[in-house]
């Protein structure tokens, strides 16, 4: 076995760009593991509401299903709870079919704790 597969995963939480206009925060972030690009989320906050919303959240493939996605998740909460924010939101419509539909998608959310319509899912925080 080499040395490299028996340390650990060096993981970084990557700010890839910040946008302010008209009172919604729009900041983009990328999932880095071992100098590798594995995925990427970007979310919206508004000056004038307590949600955090998720406007993408995606995993490259070769790195899906090693728990990444739930992560990013997480650090969307990180992230709310340190703006004070109680909410995230999300629509949870996959925008690609091979790896989850839809209804998969949903199912993945209300596992990680989110609840709500099939248009709109939250989770207090
Ligand atoms: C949705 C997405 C971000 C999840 O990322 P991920 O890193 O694969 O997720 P995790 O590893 O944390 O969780 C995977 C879980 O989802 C579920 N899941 C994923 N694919 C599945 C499938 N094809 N069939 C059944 N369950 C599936 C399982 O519960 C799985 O857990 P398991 O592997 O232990 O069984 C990723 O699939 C993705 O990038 N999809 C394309 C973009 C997209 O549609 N984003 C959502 C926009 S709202």
């Amino acid at each position: 076995m080499s040395e490299r597969s028996l340390a650990p995963p060096n993981i970084e939480l990557e700010e890839s760009y910040r946008i302010g206009r008209e009172g919604v925060e729009t900041v983009g972030l990328r999932l880095v593991v071992d100098n590798d690009k594995v995925g990427e989320m970007v979310v919206k906050m508004r000056a004038d509401k307590a949600t955090l919303f998720i406007d993408e959240i995606q995993i490259e493939k070769k790195y899906r299903r090693k728990g990444f996605g739930t992560q990013l998740l997480r650090h969307a909460e990180d992230i709310a709870k340190g703006c004070r924010l109680t909410r995230i939101e999300l629509r949870p419509f996959t925008t690609d079919e091979s790896s989850m539909s839809t209804p998969l998608l949903r199912q993945w959310y209300s596992k990680i704790g989110y609840s709500g319509t099939r248009n709109s899912m939250y989770k207090a925080c």
